[in-house]
């Protein structure tokens, strides 16, 4: 199949806060790369993005921050927008499916699906809220997390363990909002039958797109093996657009049939404003001539490949993705990165801490992109990538080049002299380079791609640190002209090369140079700038990030790091269920238990034993050892010595890992599992007995 342009869309991030790393380097940076890459080869392509402004995220936000749903679409729709502005995402059109074109596309689309028998309508039981009359969204559940056992898991997800819930697992569920306990109602919806679409889905997948990046074909096929089933297309709430038919008070459009469609809708009103520059709508998505791609992270993928393309197919009239190029996920400093824990770099906030440095951000996100795996980002790496990769390599070469025209020819291009054999080996590599590029770009290997466009630049760097221009120019300025004009060549072809990667420092580069506009036709030619071509102002393409500046970043998430954890605990101990109480027993039964008062002497771990602590205890009549399993709880285990604590005094001696524990010390549990060993309130003898 050939086709004659490409639709390019990048997952509408929700507008729920501002836009951070993660998403960059998942959906963002690659989808942009691509299409900035088309567009030098002189394709039609256009490229469409925009804000997901419904669902339960949103509205949880708004709580949170005590403002209206409306209000923060609208200061985060901006936020996000700004960011990717910043950042170079060179969208056609970024718009927001708040907007009036696209609340009637989807509704028009859901009616066309229903007028069509395209749904079934399903009563199930839904949790709800008796005292507000409102039925829960897995988002605005909450409960014990069934595999972590931390108190506030969501209805969806356990953001401490990352584990994928459904609200009938937690224990305990509550209402997130109110922290009432729930009951179950019964409640109708609309569905589309994923599972008509399954033997459709098998063979447009898994016969048709072998070719799909593996991560994304293997989620495809466990998702198809495992069975599809109807999935609701509509949910009680109050945010969203109304389901457009009749008796559906209190219902909308569920955020996941309606933001797909925002790519269409939003496609729709740039051409509608533009029709002589962009066509109709309809060209972009009704076409077979349309290559159609969706960018996205790995938690759209069943979205993207399985749900979305069901409803193209329900409507019959569009065409399908012909890849979906997602990838997994990025994590910060060995974290998974969480917009609710703060866990992020914010694209607002490095630009105030990194001002003009988005192409630094960009070239990082790209080197490590998780584009097979998670992958993890750290500002130690951040800082080696600049200033070992960045400055230099690139940076140096350029400015090396550049200085030297300038100091030796006057910033003139000199003139190409005979060339050496060395001269002819490095032109006909950066000659190859165009290849290996495209070959890696056709096929979203983004990763690679800059890998190979940074080899460019190593192979520069390298020539000038052999050939020494600088030390020939004393015999043979004839050769040092040859020289620069090679390096020149080579730098004017790195600002072509790196244009999809690192735009703003190829314009750079590009005004440095004073170079003609040129597309990705002129990569590969080595004589780009003619010879007397005159340069422009020479400035540093990139400068050296100091430690102090990495220290500060640092800084920052120890202290959101430390703020999470306590927040943690206090939501554990608001929502602590106290254990059971046991059945009755009696004094005399109590009293065969021998407890007493001790001062702890010594406090150790337990060598190789990541449970045991060894306390030394005065027992008022002698010292004995008793072995604890608290030291997870006392990570400091000096805190216990001088304290008077309760310890068993007659259980039989026991030996663990080697050693003979005489007694137990008693601890109370708390709500998040940790230990704290009782003590008494006054001082009393050693030996005196508890009871
Ligand atoms: O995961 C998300 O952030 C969603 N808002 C992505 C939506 S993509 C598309 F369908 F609009
Ligand atoms: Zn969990």
């Amino acid at each position: 199949m050939t086709f004659k342009r490409t639709l390019v869309t990048s997952a509408l991030p929700y507008a729920n806060g501002p836009v951070h790393i993660g998403h960059l380097a998942g959906v963002y940076v690659p989808a942009d790369i691509y299409v900035r890459y088309l567009r030098l080869k002189g394709e039609e392509v256009l490229f469409v993005g925009g804000s997901d402004e419904h669902g339960v995220p949103v509205t949880i936000r708004a709580r949170e921050e005590g403002i209206t749903t409306q209000e923060v679409v609208d200061r985060y729709h901006n936020i996000i927008q700004r960011s990717f502005d910043e950042f170079g995402i060179s969208y056609d059109v970024y718009s927001r499916t708040t907007s009036k074109i696209h609340h009637s596309f989807a509704a028009d689309y859901f009616r066309k699906l229903y007028d069509t028998g395209k749904f079934i309508e399903q009563t199930t039981e839904q949790f709800y809220d008796p005292e507000t009359n409102e039925f829960l969204t897995d988002r605005n559940i909450r409960g014990e997390c069934p595999r972590c056992h931390v108190m506030g898991a969501y209805g969806d997800q356990c953001e401490k363990c990352g584990a994928t819930l459904s609200p009938d697992e937690l224990i305990n569920p509550y209402n997130a909002i109110n922290g009432n306990p729930l009951t179950k109602k019964e409640t109708t919806h609309w569905y589309l039958p994923l599972d008509q679409y399954q033997s459709w889905l098998e063979e447009w997948i898994l016969q048709n797109h072998k070719e799909w990046r593996t991560n994304v074909y293997g989620q495809c096929k466990s998702w198809l093996d495992g069975g599809l089933k109807p999935r609701a297309v509509t949910r009680d709430l109050n945010w969203g657009i109304p389901v457009p038919v009749e008796n559906a008070e209190g219902k909308v459009l569920y955020v996941w049939f309606d933001a797909p469609i925002g790519y269409i809708s939003n496609t729709k009103e740039l051409c509608d404003a533009q029709p002589e520059k962009y066509g109709t709508w309809e060209k972009w998505w009704k076409d077979e001539e349309t290559r159609l791609i969706h960018f996205i992270g790995k938690d759209n993928i069943v979205f993207h490949c399985i749900v979305f393309p069901s409803m193209l197919k329900a409507d019959g009239s569009y065409i399908l993705p012909d890849n979906v190029p997602s990838n997994e996920f990025l994590n910060l400093e060995g974290d998974k990165i969480s917009t609710s824990r703060n866990w992020a770099v914010w694209l607002n906030e490095y630009l105030v801490d990194f001002p003009n440095k988005q192409d630094v951000l960009r070239y990082v996100l790209t080197a490590n992109a998780p584009e097979t795996k998670d992958n993890d980002f750290t500002w130690a790496d951040f800082q080696a990538r600049n200033n070992n990769e960045l400055v230099a390599i690139y940076g140096n070469f350029v400015n090396r080049a550049l200085v030297l025209t300038k100091k030796y020819f006057n910033g003139a291009v000199p003139a190409l002299g005979a060339l050496t054999e060395y001269d002819q080996q490095t032109l006909q590599e950066c000659e190859e380079i165009k290849g290996q590029l495209q070959e890696l770009l056709d096929h979203f290997r983004f990763r690679d791609a800059q890998k190979v466009a940074m080899n460019m630049a190593r192979i520069g760097n390298k020539y000038l640190a052999d050939t020494e221009p600088w030390k020939v120019a004393k015999e043979d300025l004839q050769r040092t002209g040859t020289i620069l004009n090679i390096s020149l060549q080579i730098a004017a072809n790195l600002s072509i090369a790196f244009e999809p990667f690192l735009p703003f420092s190829s314009q750079k580069l590009h005004t440095m140079l004073n170079m003609p506009q040129t597309t990705w036709e002129d990569l590969g030619n080595m004589q780009i700038l003619p010879e007397g071509h005159a340069l422009g102002e020479v400035s540093l393409l990139f400068e050296k990030i100091e430690d102090e500046t990495i220290q500060y970043q640092l800084d920052r998430l120890a202290r959101i790091k430390a703020e999470n954890e306590k927040k943690a605990q206090e939501e554990a101990l608001k929502h602590w269920v106290p254990a059971e109480y046991k059945a009755d027993t009696n004094i005399d039964e109590f009293a065969k238990t021998d407890i007493r008062v001790g001062t702890v002497l010594e406090c150790t771990r337990v060598k190789k034993s990541e449970r045991l602590l060894q306390l030394r205890i005065d027992d008022g009549k002698g010292v004995r050892t008793i072995l604890s399993g608290i030291a997870t709880s006392y990570p400091n285990p000096e805190e216990l010595v001088g304290k008077q604590i309760l310890f068993i005094a007659n259980f039989p001696p026991r030996k663990m890992m080697g050693i003979e524990s005489q007694g137990m010390v008693l601890s109370a549990v708390d709500a998040d599992g940790k230990l704290v060993v009782t003590t008494v309130t006054a001082p009393v003898k050693n030996g005196s007995q508890v009871g």
